[in-house]
């Protein structure tokens, strides 16, 4: 189904079904696969004391990874790869309670009350609401704001062999638990290179500042002093299709939230570098984060929440490929191989003589 057909006509937990089941949902499976992430978003209670043990200043996306990993001490009634019904618990329960862990990290940094699930709301309404809701103050979703961000998780759900799904391939492989390969996922999503560059765009555009000092930052890009970040791929070397949803999604979020004054200067950066012989010749286009930053700040939330965000729409890729792998009959585990290159043997030289 092609990706633009997807985020305006589907939804988030309808591509979820479909990446786990190859088939879009009928009407009545929807139904049941919903309720059953419903009734999964509420977290062991004690996973409250195991955010508190965290240091406030923590990355989101670390407290996300060891909080993942964590998913495997609270459940161990859903472990066992080989058991189907254990299987399907497991992968309902990490794309459940992501958004529930991931706004227990954003809560826990800025010493607010975790705040329960309300499953009234859609999965995106839920999430937002524990996010911004506080038990004191009535959070009303936003119909647009949810709609935005449910097309944005769609447009992150999966991407082939990416760094971090290959990473979950590679752990999972080992036939441990998947709450363990998806804690890793997580940890390979993080880098900068990978899904971290959402939040190293934004960063880079505060830094930038005005629109006039894009020149001079353009030539420190093309010294090789950094990299423009949010552009470049390892498959597209053309437009990225995903970014052009996403700058079109900016328009809709921008109506509800007033424009987000960056946009300014990512709009000249795309401009200048499209023309510029530097990323012409390189094939350097936007990608899927050049633009996800803008709206994820205009939604109220801070940069280091960008990539969990990323993470939680992924997830239900992580798992996908993880359970297509577990069925493949012909995967063993996985084990790269080494070409060695270095000395050849040598006799052990005791520390005195060396
Ligand atoms: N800015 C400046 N130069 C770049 C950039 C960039 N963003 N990306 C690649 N180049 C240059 C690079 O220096 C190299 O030049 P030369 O041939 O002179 O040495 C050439 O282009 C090829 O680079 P590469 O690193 O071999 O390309 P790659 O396909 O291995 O890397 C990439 C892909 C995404 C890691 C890289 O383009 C990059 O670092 N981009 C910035 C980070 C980013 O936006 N990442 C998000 C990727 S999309 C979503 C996701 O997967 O998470």
């Amino acid at each position: 189904y092609p990706i633009e057909d997807l985020a305006e006509k589907s939804t988030f937990l309808e591509v979820a079904y479909l990446l786990m089941h190859g088939e879009l949902p009928k009407r009545e499976e929807l139904h049941s696969f919903v309720d059953s992430i419903r009734r999964h978003t509420m977290l062991h209670e004690d996973f409250k004391k195991f955010f508190n043990a965290l240091p406030k200043d923590a990355h989101p996306m670390a407290a996300c990874a060891a909080s993942v990993g964590a998913l495997a001490t609270f459940y161990p009634d859903s472990l066992e790869p080989d058991d189907p019904r254990q299987r399907a618990i497991s992968l309902h329960r990490l794309i459940a309670k992501l958004p529930t862990l991931a706004s227990y990290a954003y809560k826990h940094s800025i010493g607010q009350p975790f705040m329960y699930p309300d499953n009234r709301l859609s999965y995106v309404g839920n999430f937002l609401h524990m996010m911004f809701a506080t038990p004191c103050e009535e959070y009303v979703v936003n119909p647009v704001i949810d709609r935005a961000l449910d097309r944005i998780f769609v447009l992150h759900a999966d991407h082939e062999q990416n760094c971090s799904t290959s990473a979950v391939r590679s752990v999972g492989s080992s036939q441990v638990d998947p709450y363990s390969a998806v804690s890793a996922g997580i940890g390979a999503l993080y880098g900068p290179l990978h899904g971290g560059a959402n939040e190293a765009v934004l960063k880079m555009l505060r830094r930038i500042g005005t629109v006039e000092n894009i020149p001079a930052f353009m030539e420190g890009v093309k010294a090789g002093d950094e990299r423009l970040m949010g552009f470049g791929h390892r498959v597209y070397k053309n437009f990225d299709p995903r970014a052009t949803i996403i700058k079109k999604a900016c328009d809709d979020v921008f109506e509800v939230t007033g424009v987000n004054p960056l946009l300014a200067i990512a709009v000249e950066l795309e401009k200048i570098a499209l023309q510029d012989e530097y990323f012409v010749k390189r094939k350097l286009y936007p990608n899927v984060d050049f633009y996800s930053g803008l709206i994820y700040e205009a939604l109220g939330m801070p940069a280091d929440m960008f990539t969990v965000l990323f993470a939680i729409g992924r997830t239900s890729g992580w798992v996908a490929q993880w359970r297509e792998m577990l069925d493949d009959k012909d995967q063993k585990i996985s084990r790269p191989r080494q070409v060695y290159i270095g000395a050849d043997e040598r006799n052990y030289v005791e520390i005195g003589s060396r």
